[in-house]
């Protein structure tokens, strides 16, 4: 399984990346901004820290201008997966960056409809967003095993990446599904790391050793 970072902060990224845990990073327009950052600046910064994809999302609205921006994207390094919002207008453009070998993110994805749409049109990884379902009472990792079979079935070659991850047992599930990637928060995978158990066991055998250290 592989877990991309969910931020465009870049100290938690050197952060995140030097555990050596961390396949790529995910942005969108609000990450961007909470760091009140430049985009391009930005990704390009964190293309150089992170050797996998790095999702970095179109502003435009229409397909033409998807495409103009995906194309100006892919230039800033070798890295960039091109997020697409789930619209037609984001399928037509999804189709073309498909022929022309630019891997794509659909995002904003809510059903299965959707997901399987993508990758009918060739997307690279599709973004199911799990805590903005379970946000409106609806299940989302219920939606991840719906995705994962469908693409089962039919042998798909998209990637089901699970976003919006609001705890660490969306991760859990997603592994347990056998859903390809989770882009998870920082704040989740330091709730991810840490055990109880682990500290206080960490703890005993450190007193234990100081009674022997100095023996000969
Ligand atoms: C990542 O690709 C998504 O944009 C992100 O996970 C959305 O998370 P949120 O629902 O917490 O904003």
């Amino acid at each position: 399984m592989k877990i991309f970072l969910d931020t465009a902060n870049v100290e938690d990224i050197k952060k995140y990346a030097s555990w050596g845990i961390i396949d790529g990073v995910t942005t969108n327009p609000s990450l961007i901004a909470k760091e009140g950052a430049n985009l391009e600046k930005r990704t390009k910064e964190i293309s150089e820290i992170v050797d996998g994809p790095i999702s970095a999302e179109v502003i435009s609205t229409e397909a033409e201008g998807m495409l103009k921006e995906a194309r100006e994207y892919v230039k800033w390094a070798s890295n960039i997966y091109v997020k697409i919002p789930m619209t037609s207008e984001g399928l037509k453009a999804v189709k073309v960056l498909s022929a022309e070998k630019i891997d794509t993110n659909v995002t904003l994805v809510f059903s299965l409809g959707q997901a399987l749409l993508a990758a009918k049109a060739g997307a690279t990884v599709v973004s199911p967003f799990v805590g903005r379902l379970d946000d409106v009472s609806q299940d989302g990792m219920a939606l991840i095993e719906e995705i994962v079979q469908a693409y089962d079935n039919y042998d798909f070659e998209t990637e089901v990446l699970v976003a919006s991850v609001r705890s660490p047992r969306h991760v859990l599930e997603s592994a347990i599904i056998g859903a390809g990637i989770a882009t998870v928060p920082p704040k989740i995978l330091d709730e991810l790391i840490t055990h109880d158990l682990t500290d206080k066991g960490l703890k005993k055998f450190m007193e234990d050793w100081e009674t022997v250290k100095d023996k000969q």
